[in-house]
């Protein structure tokens, strides 16, 4: 891969903040230095279920170093009745010791504040919290159905076209299959940290966030601040994949510094972000599929079962890419909650999409064999021309572009669609393929572009760059726009002082930012004469771009894929070992090839490790994970990952001032049906419960 240093956008492009990443120049939020700086330590309950009857705070006051002890006694007391920015109440663990109920295992009872982070550990661990404990049940599963009730989430939970069961009956072929996925857990690399200080008359909060805008509201929101007066940074950011909004860190760290008035940090330990970072509800699906017998899709069921915990409402949900893909007469998707002891899920990579896509795409597959149509024709002869329920008009819709290319780069034409057929040694061979979406949004976003006086330009936006290279894609982005080369840009981005800005989420970031920033950089570029005096304070051009948001036509916008896996079956130890993966997407304009690339392997990695190895267990006992960490809970590992290929087709959104969809998401959805699929097509057998492990291959 080549890099270029000056191209624009569509050239691959090194991270601007590369070296400084690589040579330890780039902080993080739990090693930035502060003056004075006292570090807190969360105490979670070990009981899933009751109150807290008594805390023993005397006793661990009295060890070295020890601050204080916050809990429900004697916690500031904060407000949680509000809308956040994105639509969605805060967190109920936000809502830190307001009172003594304990509702899931690992629910933050205390934190304990000493002057180093070792004493305050000691010390909470020290810590004796007494429990009055009540019965609890975590117990997901399918037959939680009559208990279950539907709530919409961003997406409506129920919505019907047609009548399904007539549809069905009149039917050549009906699927009918039921699907699960577990409990997942997104640990991002860098583990949630804040530090909180009052700083005349500001809060300042340095953290880990996907948004520092979206959390200084959700905090002055909470302590009852003008929001003003408080200032989030996160400048660079570990990963977060969903999991890093306003959680109990930031709440608790600015608890601390509030009752001390002393600067005070707080990062969670991998173990505590198993309950404290959410995670993906595990999903009981149902599919059922009517067809003529050349594989026209007549009905279209998809109904999923999604946890919460019991103070929250949160909706995985899982049935709702169904409305998107595939033409019926009818069409029926529904997603259903149940309530319990756990806690509260939250946004994961594509939730919704991911576990929605290995029901649909592998009942899909199903079809196919039962029509004996090849897959990928059976998906092109179901293609809607408008939005299946919608109606709406489709904002470009080139998966059938990715189809055919994906079939001719992994070499598809002339597959022998008979399972179990394949050998080499012990190993049955198969390859599957399904198909992958992600809505596309863009949400406001304010910029200001600013040339200086050394001929070099400033483009401030409050972006968040977790990893993705966000702070890279928007350089190449103003650099276009401003028509010079990208060496002579530079991106400040992390700081919620830079004004309202979308977050770094729903696939949407780089969109709504690269949006917000062009229509800055054009401005300046035309309103700057050729070889005109810049005074010394640089001329500076805002955008907001909540007006050309809102003249947006009304289509159904998404970003699309093929995914194509191949595997190696052991039947004698049930071991599956992928072989090779492709991905062709159809995501809009690829602004930086190089980034991109990462981004898209990144999801299909995680495609592998969701089919063949994720899965939180939850003991019925204790309420529980086993095994809350990175050894207990497997995820894919460099030896479990082959040959994995991404590209694109082009596609771009007319829409869009650059023409960019999406890419954040749309990796991943998929990539566990192909992987299924092609499981089928090695070994005969269906694998519709998640992870495909050993012992249920054999
Ligand atoms: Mo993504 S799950 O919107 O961070």
């Amino acid at each position: 891969m080549t890099t270029a240093t000056k191209g624009g956008a569509g050239t691959a492009h090194t991270r601007v903040e590369g070296r400084d990443k690589v040579t330890g120049a780039a902080r993080y939020a739990g090693e930035i230095p502060f003056a004075d700086l006292a570090h807190g330590w969360l105490v979670l309950s070990t009981v899933a279920r009751g109150r807290v009857r008594a805390l023993d705070a005397e006793a661990v006051l009295a060890m070295p170093g020890v601050l204080t002890v916050l809990h429900h006694g004697n916690a500031p007391r904060v407000d949680t009745g509000f809308t956040g920015m994105m639509g969605v109440p805060p967190d109920p663990s936000t809502g830190l010791f307001q009172h003594d109920r304990v509702p899931h295992m690992g629910w933050p009872v205390a934190l304990v504040v000493a002057e180093t982070s070792e004493q305050a550990r000691e010390a909470a661990e020290a810590l004796v919290v007494h429990y009055e404990r009540e019965p609890h049940d975590v117990a997901f599963s399918a037959r939680r159905e009559s208990e279950a009730y539907p709530l919409d989430g961003h997406v409506p939970a129920v919505m019907e076209k047609g009548d399904l069961e007539a549809e069905l009956a009149a039917s050549a072929v009906v699927v009918d299959a039921e699907y699960t996925t577990p409990e997942e857990h997104h640990n991002p690399m860098e583990p949630h940290a804040a530090a909180a200080r009052w700083e005349g008359g500001r809060l300042e909060v340095v953290d880990s966030n996907q948004g520092t805008g979206w959390v200084a509201g959700e905090l002055a929101h909470l302590f009852s601040l003008d929001p003003a007066s408080v200032r989030v940074r996160s400048e660079h950011v570990g990963g977060g994949f969903g999991s890093k909004g306003t959680r109990a860190h930031q709440v608790a760290a600015v608890m601390a510094a509030t009752v001390l008035q002393r600067p005070v940090r707080v990062v969670l330990t991998r173990r505590q972000m198993f309950s404290l970072a959410g995670h993906r509800s595990p999903t009981a699906q149902r599919v059922r599929l009517g067809a003529d017998a050349n594989g026209r899709l007549r009905a279209l069921e998809h109904r999923s079962l999604n946890q919460t915990s019991t103070v929250h409402d949160f909706v995985e949900p899982s049935a709702a890419a169904s409305r998107s893909m595939y033409a019926a007469d009818a069409h029926h998707t529904a997603s259903r909650l149940v309530k319990l002891d756990v806690p509260t899920p939250t946004w994961m990579r594509a939730p919704g999409e991911a576990p929605g896509s290995f029901a649909l795409e592998s009942a899909l597959d199903e079809l196919a064999e039962r029509c004996g149509v090849d897959p990928i024709d059976l998906r092109i002869r179901n293609e809607p021309a408008v939005g299946p329920v919608s109606g709406l008009p489709f904002g470009g819709r080139n998966l059938v572009a990715c189809f055919r290319e994906g079939a001719r780069r992994f070499g598809w034409a002339g597959r022998d669609p008979r399972p179990g057929l394949r050998r080499e040694g012990r190993w049955l061979l198969g390859t599957g393929m399904a198909a992958a979406s992600f809505p596309v949004m863009a949400m406001p976003s304010t910029a200001s572009v600013t040339a200086e006086t050394d001929g070099t330009f400033t483009v401030r936006i409050n972006a968040a760059d977790i990893g993705t290279g966000a702070r890279t894609a928007l350089t190449l982005v103003a650099a276009d726009a401003l028509e010079v080369p990208a060496d002579r840009v530079r991106v400040r981005i992390g700081d919620s002082d830079l004004g309202p800005a979308m977050i770094a989420g729903g696939s949407a970031g780089t969109r709504s930012w690269g949006w917000a920033v062009t229509e800055a950089a054009e401005e300046l570029r035309r309103s700057l004469a050729p070889g005109a005096d810049i005074p010394p304070e640089g001329v500076t051009v805002r955008s907001d771009t909540s007006r050309a948001l809102g003249a947006l036509a009304q289509k159904e916008r998404h970003s699309f894929g093929a995914q194509f896996a191949e595997v190696a079956v052991d039947p004698a130890t049930g071991e599956v070992r992928v072989r090779r993966m492709l991905g062709i997407f159809a995501a809009g304009r690829i602004v930086n090839p190089l980034t991109a690339r990462s981004q898209l392997v990144g999801g299909m990695a995680w495609g592998i490790s969701m089919a063949l190895h994720e899965e939180a267990v939850r003991d019925r006992a204790s309420g529980g994970l086993y095994g809350a960490d990175l050894a207990g809970y497997h995820v894919a590992a460099h030896a479990d990952v082959p040959h994995i290929e991404a590209d694109w087709v082009d596609d771009r959104d007319p829409d869009d001032p650059v023409g960019i969809k999406g890419i954040g998401e749309v990796g991943i959805v998929g990539a566990a049906a192909a992987v299924a699929n092609a499981v089928w097509h090695a070994t005969g057998v269906r694998h519709r419960d998640l992870p495909i492990r050993p012992d249920r291959v054999l």
